[in-house]
């Protein structure tokens, strides 16, 4: 295959979320949230896992840097707790929680590993939560004051702040098919919610930016939505529905002034949109420095005029659209490996939504890897070539778009662990470096030094 070389200074990392690796659950001050009420409920998350040890990594963060360093990573994106700042989602900072994301900063600062903070990926205060959580206004004002008391400790050595992370799972799977935390399922509570996060995002933006952040911006999971039939007039509006539930209502708001008029009108048919107010849309349309983009692979749909579609993740949609099982080679979250979507996916954003800075804020893929056993010393090597393939083709779509003309700053490859992977527990193993959850040892995988090659390199 032919040698890529990637643009000087692009930004190579990894990236994790605080509940999935920290661990410490009942440690210095911090409060429960949705994802550990959630994970307590039976037949929530598989075999009833949850993320009180996880990998650990709330005491192990040191070695864990160490590793990041030896395998040359420039980046490391990791999002901070909310129930560990303010255990109660309001009031009091709690500093003891703070003092963590002090320590993980310095460690990484003095490895010479930017730090990317997410303020928000998925652990929202259960007292937050048991008082409606997202589908309430005043959850949005509360992320902000607590964006405000995280970047006042940080924001003296941190220069990238993303809000959220995928607010489309927040909504959709949160309130809407209650896969995920806090599990409700009400159409109306999932559009509810959308609002509130993209409100949440926007005060959170302006007190950030008030507070002197250099980078702020958001991360979403966006869709390349695909037709079954290129030539299907049926198809081609099944795309447009999807598009618009899954990215035009999270792209137009934030980049394009306001909600699109086509989506505004499907949500109506569900809920009076009363939680949209006045001011809102350009609040949240404040511009943001950098989008981060989080792809794992494409949607393909069909449109059923007949009502037959199964339905979906998509509120209002029942009956009207059909997702096409995923085909080919499948990983084992039973995804499809396409890594031409991705190309697509980037070059549509850098089209319709010009001049803003993209960063591939995840991208990976679940394999059941498994250690080899070579006594005396122990586990052998993890030999995981099904995951380097998948990310060096995921990493020749990004050049591709790159080579269009697509403003790509960087890539951080989901994940840096493997870690408690929400309803699916720790049976899906995402890292470059394999935990061993008995031992809490870390073992690179092939992918790891394969990735640390690349790093090297600039290029494949
Ligand atoms: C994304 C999440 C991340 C991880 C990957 C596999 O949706 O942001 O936490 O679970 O999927």
């Amino acid at each position: 295959m032919t040698e890529l070389r990637f643009p000087e200074n692009f930004l190579w990392g990894a990236a994790t979320a605080a509940y999935q690796i920290e661990g410490a659950a009942h440690d210095d001050g911090r409060g429960p949230s949705i994802w550990d009420t959630f994970s307590r409920t039976p037949g929530k998350v598989y075999q009833g896992h949850t993320g009180d040890v996880a990998c650990d990594h709330y005491h192990r963060y040191a070695e864990d840097v160490a590793l990041m360093a030896e395998l040359g990573l420039a980046a490391y994106r990791f999002s901070v707790a909310w129930p560990r700042v303010q255990p109660d989602g309001t009031g009091p900072v709690n500093p003891r929680g703070l003092d963590f994301y002090d320590r993980l900063v310095d460690a990484l600062l003095a490895r010479g590993i930017d730090p990317i903070v997410t303020l928000y990926h998925w652990d929202l205060p259960q007292s937050l939560g048991d008082r409606g959580g997202w589908t309430n206004r005043d959850t949005a004002e509360h992320f902000a004051t607590y964006a405000t008391a995280v970047h006042g400790r940080l924001g003296d050595r941190v220069d990238v702040w993303t809000t959220l992370n995928e607010p489309w799972c927040s909504a959709y799977l949160g309130y809407g098919n209650g896969l995920h935390a806090p599990g409700e399922q009400d159409a109306g509570a999932a559009f509810t919610a959308v609002h509130h996060l993209l409100l949440g995002h926007g005060l959170a933006a302006r007190a950030l930016r008030a507070a002197g952040a250099r980078t702020v911006g958001i991360t979403l999971n966006p869709a390349d939505v695909r037709p079954a039939d290129e030539s299907s007039a049926a198809d081609a509006a099944a795309v447009r529905l999807v598009d618009g539930l899954h990215n035009r209502i999270f792209l137009d708001p934030l980049l394009a002034g306001g909600y699109p008029t086509d989506v505004l009108e499907h949500v109506a048919r569900i809920v009076e949109p009363t939680f949209l107010r006045d001011g809102d849309e350009k609040l949240i349309a404040a511009p943001i420095d950098l989008l981060g983009v989080n792809y794992y692979q494409p949607t393909y749909v069909a449109g059923r005029p007949d009502g037959a579609g199964g339905g979906g993740a998509y509120p209002g949609t029942d009956g009207a659209v059909e997702f096409l099982p995923p085909t080919g080679p499948l990983t084992d979250m039973g995804w499809m490996v396409e890594p031409a979507g991705l190309t697509r996916l980037l070059e549509r954003i850098a089209t319709d939504y010009p001049g803003v800075p993209l960063l591939i804020t995840e991208n990976g893929a679940a394999y059941p890897d498994k250690p080899g056993t070579e006594p005396p010393d122990g586990p052998g090597p993890v030999v995981d070539n099904d995951r380097i393939a998948y990310l060096d083709g995921h990493l020749r779509a990004a050049h591709e778009a790159i080579s269009r003309g697509v403003d790509l700053r960087g890539y951080l490859v989901w994940s840096f662990l493997d870690n408690f992977e929400w309803a699916e527990g720790y049976r899906r193993r995402f890292g470059i470096v394999h935990v061993d959850y008995l031992t809490q040892r870390r073992t690179p995988k092939s992918s790891a030094r394969w990735y640390q090659e690349v790093i090297s390199r600039n290029g494949l």
